[in-house]
């Protein structure tokens, strides 16, 4: 194994300084290297980690795999994410878990942690087999029938009682199905203009209401996934005043776009939740800053050309949102450096459990970093993705950041802004 010095590089928007990665961990400030780095004006943090993300592998390897996900990943910063279950065959069985963490450690890219359904098939109907998940070789921690909502309120009370048993988390996609019932986007005055059905703030608002109480009932842990409203936000700040185990999510999606992009009919703005208001994108984005939302999470959601370059009522709803997370996170936030490394890289790596990601990077720490130029502006290029999708909604827009490095364990995965391998 190579050891590199990354030579005046700030760390998490600290002082330059000079850090040595020996061996898989961080060996020091100096010393003589294999390889030297000159990272003068780069900012290193530790490697970010998500906790949503679609890989569709099993099942859509046309619009995502393993492995094109995984050099996503890296190629955005990112040393673990987290695979969502709705594969196909859904992963509610310690089998399918297992394939997709072995196609994760195959691929080698970042550290690919399978979430387990909720509900066999995410029918919604029947508690999928979460002990033999939790117990495989996958150690599965959050389940989530993300996609879809737990809509039962008996079978929510169930896997949140059967998770505390190993401390747990249900990761909720809240939205009440009976009030989005043929929803396409937002419902509000952008949805009346163009005739639309609407997905009201409510249908998300009263599922993370119920929720937290009855997180807050079996005192178990629950994520909320994409919280995309005010009002959702006031629900999790009251939740989290009386001390509910409730942690929630925000993607950049959210932080940045608005429910008038609909008007375009261009399909790459349909996403679930939908795109929401500007006052609800500001009540996201100081929810963030306040730690009422913990974490930005992506919501990595690659679908294949013609599920999305079509009439928008058939299209698929989802972004992909990998290797553009961290510059939309910088153009909504600017360059607060420790905020970021807490909700993209130590929150989540905490919420999850996950050991040797989201550290410090102190002698002795596991070498997950990724190293960014705040300078660069990147013009965002649907054909130059990674990801085997090209659903970007930031085609032709510029952004600000560009990742030129990302370790893995102190083996690069991305070099000079390119994945090694
Ligand atoms: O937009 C979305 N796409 N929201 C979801 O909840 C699921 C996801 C997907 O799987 O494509
Ligand atoms: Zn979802």
């Amino acid at each position: 194994m190579k050891s590199y010095l990354i030579k005046g590089v700030s760390v998490v928007g600290g002082k330059p300084a000079d850090l040595l990665i020996r061996d898989g961990v961080v060996a020091g400030g100096g010393g003589k290297a294999d390889e030297t780095i000159d990272a003068a004006g780069l900012v290193a943090l530790p490697g970010l980690v998500d906790l949503h993300t679609h890989l569709r592998e099993p099942g859509r390897e046309d619009a995502e795999t393993v492995e094109t996900g995984s050099r996503a990943a890296a190629l955005g910063g990112y040393t673990a994410v987290f695979a969502m279950a709705n594969t196909s065959p859904v992963a509610d069985t310690a089998g399918v878990v297992e394939q997709v963490w072995r196609l994760g450690r195959e691929a080698g890219l970042v550290d690919v942690q399978p979430i387990g359904a909720v509900t066999v098939g995410l029918a919604g109907k029947q508690l999928a087999e979460l002990g033999a998940m939790a117990t495989s070789a996958a150690g599965v921690r959050i389940f989530s029938d993300d996609g879809h909502c737990v809509a039962d309120p008996r079978l929510m009370r169930r896997a949140l009682e059967y998770v505390k048993a190993f401390d747990g988390i249900i990761a909720q996609h809240a939205e009440e199905p009976r009030l989005t019932e043929g929803a396409q986007m937002h419902e509000g005055e952008v949805s009346t203009r163009l005739g639309l059905t609407g997905w009201p703030a409510v249908a998300e608002e009263a599922i993370i209401a119920r929720d937290v109480l009855l997180a807050e009932h079996v005192g178990s842990r629950l994520h909320v996934c994409h919280v995309s409203t005010a009002g959702s936000v006031e629900v999790l700040r009251q939740a989290k005043a009386r001390g509910v185990r409730v942690t929630a999510e925000v993607t950049p999606h959210h932080l940045l776009l608005t429910d008038e992009l609909a008007a375009s009919y261009d399909p790459v703005y349909k996403v679930n939740p939908p795109l929401r208001t500007a006052a609800d994108v500001q009540a996201l984005r100081q929810a963030l800053v306040d730690g009422v939302i913990d974490i930005v999470a992506t919501d990595h959601a690659p679908h294949a050309v013609e599920d999305k370059e079509c009439e928008w009522a058939y299209a698929r709803p989802g972004m992909v949102g990998l290797e553009t997370a961290l510059p939309v996170v910088l153009s909504v936030l600017g360059e607060k450096w420790e905020l970021i490394a807490e909700r993209m890289s130590r929150t989540p790596a905490r919420i999850a459990g996950l050991t040797g990601h989201g550290t410090d990077l102190a002698v002795g720490s596991p070498a997950n970093l990724t190293l960014v130029d705040p300078s660069a502006r990147r013009v965002v290029d649907p054909a130059e993705l990674a990801s085997r999708s090209r659903n970007t909604p930031y085609a032709g827009t510029t952004l600000p950041g560009r990742i030129v490095a990302t370790f893995l364990r102190g083996e690069p995965t991305v070099l000079d802004g390119k994945a090694v391998k």
